[in-house]
């Protein structure tokens, strides 16, 4: 008999499934989003296996030709969205597009950490392996298409592609770059379904319109996009996230026999261990988000600069340098681990990324702070995402001080990380 939050967060799933993907959430979230649909498919998984790969199935339906898939899969329009599939104005499939409109740029790679969890949690090895080819293709073009020319490091083009979109971290890049005065005029909506006071600000959303606008002056030319559009960081969330889902990869096509990869995978390991150190800020002694053309490094320790731990990945030196803002940052909040250092400037406890506690974070930094032996911090940050729901319900974020739930309702990640990771249910099944 599944608890009442179990129940909960069924139902949540259950109401946020629009035919086979789901929406983040109702009204403000109206599509599919790439990074949440991983994390949603670990949720189904506990109740509905065939709905779970369903899930990725769809989200993968809505690759480019490139192997890019895009953020947001627009397979209707929903005029309660902005900026919707007429802003993008994404190529379509035979011009080298997907099937349906979309964002013209990525997030964070999380699906082959996910479908390698399925499969070794007793998911069903066809359905995986059929997904295997788009996945690398995607990570092909994560790793031909945003490598700058002349770095050895994966950059973003827009703070979205990050998933952690109005960080702090993006103010080195967001500083050197101008509105276009040719923007259109646009009425955002996102203000309309949230409180406004915990949404970016309307000079941010001017730039975030400013790179969309590059991007379709190129006719998403996702190579012209990384060397000559207007903002080009690289971000310790993406390269984290995408080295550890590189080893997935591999250690995937090793058990699904597709040992031809296997070499090429390798390489981008190998690269992508060489660059880490690119993210070292050695004046703040963490994993920073660093401006490529500038070399600027952000000014704090953000939620991802914990994914070193994810991804294996750092010198000895520089985790104990990690553990010890952790530490820092654990005695100055009620609940780990918020997205921006509360000691850094525009820490805003309520403010999306600019503070709040993600859900999805938690899950990826304490699994890898557990799988390194860091159990206490692991359990630390586990166990704060369980009082955080068990108090304030399945919001889409949470202030790190008071508690207190953010911006979205009935949020489907939220109710994932539930399902497949907090419940009562979950941990008795795991142990
Ligand atoms: C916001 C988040 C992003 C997420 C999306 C849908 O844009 O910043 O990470 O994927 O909402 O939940």
């Amino acid at each position: 008999m599944p608890s009442n939050l179990d129940q909960q967060a069924i139902d949540i799933l259950r109401s946020n499934d629009r035919g086979g993907y789901t929406v983040p959430t109702a009204r403000l979230y109206p599509y599919q989003w790439n990074w949440d649909s991983a994390f949603v498919a670990l949720g189904f998984a506990t109740f509905d296996l065939n709905r779970a790969w369903r899930e990725l199935e769809l989200l993968l339906d809505g690759q480019w030709c490139n192997g890019l898939l895009p953020h947001i899969l627009f397979r209707q329009n929903d005029p309660d969205y902005f900026p919707g599939p007429s802003v993008w104005c994404t190529p379509n499939q035979q011009n080298g597009g997907g099937k349906f409109p979309s964002g013209g740029i990525s997030q964070p790679p999380v699906l082959a950490s996910i479908v390698r969890m399925l499969i070794e949690s007793g998911g069903d090895d066809s359905r995986g392996k059929a997904l295997f080819e788009p996945m690398l293709k995607w990570h092909r073009w994560y790793h031909r298409d945003r490598t700058p020319d002349g770095f050895d490091i994966v950059a973003s083009v827009h703070p979205w592609e990050t998933g952690r979109d109005n960080c702090p971290d993006w103010e080195p890049g967001l500083s050197r770059m101008a509105v276009d005065s040719d923007i259109e005029a646009y009425v955002r909506r996102d203000t309309v379904h949230s409180d406004p006071s915990q949404r970016p600000s309307k000079e941010q959303y001017d730039k975030y319109v400013t790179m969309i606008k590059f991007g379709r002056d190129v006719g998403w030319d996702q190579r012209r996009l990384t060397n000559e559009g207007p903002f080009l960081m690289a971000d310790p969330g993406i390269h984290f996230i995408l080295l550890r889902a590189d080893r997935d990869l591999l250690a995937l096509a090793k058990r699904f026999g597709r040992e031809d990869c296997a070499s090429e995978i390798q390489g981008w390991i190998a690269a992508a261990e060489g660059a880490t150190n690119t993210l070292w800020n050695p004046e703040l002694e963490a994993f920073c988000a660093r401006d490529v053309r500038s070399g600027a490094f952000s000014c704090g320790f953000s939620s991802a600069s914990a994914l070193c731990f994810w991804a294996d990945a750092g010198t000895d030196d520089q985790r104990a340098a990690t553990l010890e803002h952790m530490r820092r940052i654990q005695a100055k909040v009620t609940y780990m681990l918020p997205s921006w250092d509360p000691d850094a400037a525009m820490f805003e406890p309520q403010r999306y990324w600019c503070g709040p506690v993600w859900p999805q974070m938690n899950h990826i930094i304490s699994r890898g702070l557990a799988e390194q032996g860091e159990h206490d911090l692991a359990n630390r940050i586990r166990d704060d995402l369980t009082a955080l729901i068990t108090k304030s319900g399945f919001r889409e974020c949470f202030d790190p001080l008071t508690g207190e739930g953010c911006i979205g309702k009935d949020f489907s990640w939220t109710a994932a990380m539930w399902l497949a990771w907090l419940s009562p249910r979950a941990k008795t099944e795991a142990a």
